[in-house]
């Protein structure tokens, strides 16, 4: 929210769009959280955004599928009936919605998963609510490694109780790999690896086994990054400008 607020203030100060505040980022990966309270839509809302990422997204019956028999609110919903639907995470109209037949109906203004496909209902009537938590987020910006460190600390700062950092490891599902390969803009992202006071270490502090890092870095290759192609560990200038990865302190 308060980033929301910042980047309003800067197109009233200079009167054109700052490309700066549209973040572009993609989650790499995500999962499910199924509350078992009973609560209106916009509570199930709050609620996720507070203690996880947001209501959930389900985009097709494979991803419906996936969640098993839950049934609760997501975060699909329209500003009145007249309204077009829009995904809770972001601004984007929901094409092809999964509807079970017969639906949505007018006054309804709020979806639910019930069973595989999807239903309107009341958005203040009580629901158990679908959850997301984005575990790992691949930042498509440029920037330094002390840059890239503040940012998914920053990620952390917006109301939520989640907190993100450069990740502590390189070690992630293939799945992961292909997905941030094809979603980099840069052949290497930053991840939470440092050469600081004649050691190399992870952020969190673990100690680090990577056989083939230097025990003596020249000073230009101080940093960490996970190089997309080979999945492997690269040092490189701290001072470069590279995409980079934020992933979910535990
Ligand atoms: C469902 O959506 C996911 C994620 O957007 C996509 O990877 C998958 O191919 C889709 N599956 C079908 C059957 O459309
Ligand atoms: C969403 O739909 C509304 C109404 O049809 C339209 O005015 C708007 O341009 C659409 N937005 C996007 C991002 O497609
Ligand atoms: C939604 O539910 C509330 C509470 O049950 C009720 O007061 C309201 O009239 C309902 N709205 C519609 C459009 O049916």
């Amino acid at each position: 929210m308060e980033r929301i607020f910042h980047c309003f203030l800067l197109i009233h100060l200079f009167f054109s769009v700052i490309p700066e505040c549209a973040t572009a980022s993609i989650v790499i990966s995500s999962v499910p959280v199924y509350v078992t309270s009973k609560v209106d839509w916009w509570f199930a809302l709050k609620h996720c955004r507070t203690h996880y990422s947001d209501l959930i997204t389900i985009r097709n019956e494979t991803e419906s599928e996936e969640l098993g028999g839950y049934k609760g609110w997501i975060g699909l919903h329209r500003q009145a009936s007249d309204g077009v639907w829009k995904w809770s995470g972001g601004d984007e109209n929901a094409s092809n919605i999964i509807w079970a037949n017969g639906e949505p109906h007018s006054g309804e203004d709020c979806v639910y998963k019930s069973y595989i496909r999807l239903k309107s209902g009341n958005c203040s009537h009580l629901k158990y609510m679908l959850c997301t938590e984005e575990n790992l987020i691949l930042v498509q910006e440029m920037k330094t490694w002390e840059e890239a460190y503040e940012h998914c600390e920053e990620l952390s700062a917006e109301g939520s109780m989640r907190k993100y950092t450069l990740p502590n490891s390189f070690a992630s599902p293939a799945s992961n790999r292909k997905k941030i390969r094809e979603s980099t803009t840069t052949n290497e992202v930053w991840i939470g690896l440092r050469f600081l006071a004649d050691k190399w270490f992870w952020l969190n502090g673990k100690p680090v086994s990577i056989s083939h890092l230097p025990n003596c870095p020249p000073p230009m290759q101080h940093c960490g990054a996970l190089d997309t192609n080979d999945n492997k560990v690269k040092i490189m200038d701290c001072s470069e400008k590279r995409n980079f990865l934020c992933s979910m302190k535990p």
